[in-house]
This record gives C-alpha cells, structure tokens and sequence, in this order.
C-alpha cells in the first residue's frame, strides 16, 4: 500500500523555503523557550500527521451517511469516529464534532438555544469570561442582549448568589458558565440549579478545561449542562478546532445550527485529528497527565506567591494562575514584554476589578499544559515561578536589569533542553 499521506516537508524546502523557514523557526520557538500560555499545549506527531493529511482536500457538507458531495464515505469514517470516540469519553449522548473553532462552536450553541434579542445571562469578559458570553464587540453582545455577573471581590471566585439574583431579575432565556481566565472549578450543579429556577437553558463553555474533564481531574459540566461547548486544542492537546455535547432531544438543533447555520464544509483533515486526540486522551496516561496539570498549576501558584505575584482567589484548581503584579509595581503588559525577553512565553490578563486597561493589564496568566507535556514536574514549576519572578522584577532599559533578563534566557534555554518539547526526530526529520 501507498505510504504517502501528505507531509514532505523536504519537499516543501524546495518549493517555498520562506515558509518552510518558518515553520523551522516557529519550531525552534516553541523547542528553546518556556511556552506557558495556558490555551496552548504541545500536539502529539500522530495528531500532527493527521493535520497534514489528504483529508484536507475533500468536501463533505452534511454529516456521515447524509453528504451533500460524492466520495464521502473514507471521511465519514473518520467522523464517525471522532464523535463515536467523544460521547463514550464525556459519556454524553450526542456530539457534533465539526465546529472549526471555540467561537465557532458557541455561535452555534447560541443558534440551537436562543433566538437575536434574547437574555443571556454570563460571566463578564473583565472577570474571565470569553469575548463569545456578550462582548459588544462580539456576535453574542450584538446579536444578543447579554447580563454579566462577577466574582465576589472578597474571595474572587464567582459570586453564585449574585447569579441568582440577576437570573431571577432579568430571566435569561440561555445562562453561560466557563471562562478564559478563572482558575477555579465551577459549582455546575448550583447553575443548573439556577438555571431550572428560571427556565433557562444552560450551556458550559469547557474550551479551557475539557482536557482536565477528560482526564478525570476536574468535575464534568456533562451531566449537568444542556450544551457543553469546548475547543479540541487547550488541556485536550488536539488539534486546533471545536466541538460541542449535547442531551439526544437536542442534537438535530445542534447539528442544524452548525450545518448549514453557521457553518459550510467541514474540515475532514482537523476532525480526523480530533478522532487521534480524543483517542490518545482516553487512556490512563492521560488521567496522569490530567492530575500533574493541576499538580504542576498548583505549584506555579506557590512559587508565584513566593516571588510576591498574588494568585487571584488564593490559587487554582485547574490548569491556570491569573497573579495579580501589583505589589511589585510591575504591569501586566510590562511583565508579559520582560518575560518575553527571558524567553518565557505568557500573556498580560486583566484581573477582577483591575484599576488598568486590558491593554496595559494588572495581572498576567500562566498555564501548565504545555510544560506538563515536556514530562516537567513541580520542582521545575518552583523553578520556572523564580525565573519569572526573575524577569519580571528587571528592568530591561537598565544595564543590570538587560543583563539579569539574558541571564534568565540562558537559564530558560538549560532548563527545555532536559525536556523537548518535540524530540528531533519526532517532527519534520
Ligand atoms: C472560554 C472560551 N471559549 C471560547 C474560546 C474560543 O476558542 P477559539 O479561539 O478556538 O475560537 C476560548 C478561547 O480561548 C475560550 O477561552
């Protein structure tokens, strides 16, 4: 049989060198600096093989057995599979796996659950939530009429009576749980609670934690949600895309508001990569990798604390730390260009009632999946939290303050060479 399956990158070399130069270079990036961006993770070759494959050049409107075009029937396996694969590891009834993205994902779970003008009740973009749960500069704050609730400013995790009393004020046809920067688990039992008591739907938005879901690290949003929306790309190490859960009684809703809703054909080469991934996350080495996740984010919140960093709500139980800079007169944008410059990879974050702009930032957000993956542990957590600290206290418009941040560069670079983040031959050998 023909091995041929896609990736050459020899010959790509020769074909367009600029960018074959910068794929070498992005991977040489992520291979000598510490990647700790808590969305991102490192895929495996197979899910990576999958990516660059020929399954990239079919189109397949529909779903298996229903396409619109010929030829269907090698990635209508593959679908199959991805969605046979979903709903036996979240045990939910149905699962749409074709949403190219988180985004995509929710303005499909909007279609399926509300109509425009409707009252949506979600956690605001400056306390964590996501652009998708009503920002105005998004489809859901336009197209919807969107509520926000907070966290409680003394204990900075999701102030629950505060939901109910809006949700009885303003009864949203659709309340959002799941956020992009809130390290805490949420109580889903109380929303669907909440929920119930003012005939809502509930969605939960898992893009951020589905992996540790998978992994059996944190409570499952399943059996407790209407809709569970996630990407396959955070904790869940696939590749980059979304997909959603749902009860059976709603899965042709859901399945309509994707396609031909939101959505034209979807990409067959990404869903097959989802199959591989939500494969790999099935197994017993994914339940470890899951707990050291949560284990390695736990010791960054230490170590950060330590370094005079205050994780927001006392620290985490999942995958991320939101720190809060202030006590060391450093910004969050300061600290993300200082970090940078060490050849730390991490975001700015607003924290909960941050006095800054989100440009400028009081906090920054720090994840565990990708240096998880490389097989680190919670000593090179202590580690790395010092070379942040490191960084983040130099000044690098000083001479000792430049010297300090290349000297934690070199430190960094020590440290990812005792843990590859892709092992030479693994990738475009
Ligand atoms: C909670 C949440 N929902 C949705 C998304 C959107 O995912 P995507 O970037 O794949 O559209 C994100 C992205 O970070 C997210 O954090």
């Amino acid at each position: 049989m023909d091995t041929f399956w896609g990736p050459d990158f020899a010959g790509l070399e020769r074909e367009d060198p600029e960018i074959a130069r910068v794929l070498l270079d992005e991977l040489d990036r992520q291979r000598t600096g510490l990647q700790l961006i808590a969305s991102e993770n490192f895929t495996s070759p197979a899910v990576l093989a999958a990516l660059g494959s020929t399954l990239n050049d079919k189109y397949a409107e529909g779903y298996p057995g229903r396409r619109y075009y010929g030829g269907c029937a090698e990635v209508d396996r593959a679908e199959v599979l991805a969605v046979e694969r979903a709903k036996e590891l979240f045990g939910a009834e149905h699962a749409n796996v074709q949403p190219h993205s988180g985004a995509s994902a929710n303005l499909a779970a909007y279609a399926a659950l509300a109509e425009p003008g409707d009252t949506v009740l979600a956690m605001e973009l400056p306390h964590g939530g996501h652009l998708t749960h009503g920002s105005r500069v998004n489809f859901s704050g336009k197209w919807f009429h969107p509520i926000g609730y907070r966290v409680s400013p003394h204990t900075e995790e999701i102030d629950y009576d505060e939901v109910r009393d809006l949700a009885l004020a303003h009864r949203p046809k659709l309340i959002i749980c799941g956020a992009t920067a809130y390290p805490r688990t949420i109580d889903f039992a109380l929303f669907r609670e909440i929920a119930d008591e003012v005939g809502a739907y509930l969605m939960v938005d898992a893009a951020h934690f589905i992996g540790l879901v998978a992994g059996r690290a944190v409570p499952s949003p399943v059996p407790h949600a209407d809709v569970v929306t996630c990407t396959t790309h955070k904790v869940l190490r696939g590749p980059r895309g979304g997909m959603i859960l749902c009860r059976a009684d709603l899965a042709q809703r859901v399945d309509k508001a994707v396609f031909p809703f939101s959505q034209g054909g979807p990409m067959m080469h990404v869903i097959a990569a989802k199959a591989v991934a939500l494969r790999e996350a099935s197994g017993a080495a994914f339940q470890a990798y899951a707990r050291q996740v949560v284990d390695n984010a736990r010791a960054l919140a230490l170590g950060l604390a330590q370094e005079g960093m205050r994780p927001v709500s006392g620290g985490t139980d999942t995958h991320l730390v939101l720190a809060d800079l202030r006590e060391l007169g450093v910004t969050g944008a300061e600290a993300e260009a200082r970090c940078d410059r060490a050849r730390i990879t991490l975001n700015k974050n607003a924290i909960p009632f941050d006095p800054q702009r989100p440009a400028v930032a009081s906090g920054i957000r720090v994840g565990s999946p990708g240096v998880t993956t490389q097989g680190m542990r919670e000593g090179e957590m202590r580690r790395i939290a010092g070379l942040i600290g490191a960084a983040v206290r130099s000044d690098p418009s000083t001479a000792d303050g430049a010297r300090r941040l290349a000297g934690a560069a070199d430190e960094v670079h020590d440290l990812v060479r005792r843990f590859p983040a892709y092992a030479r031959q693994e990738v475009m050998a």
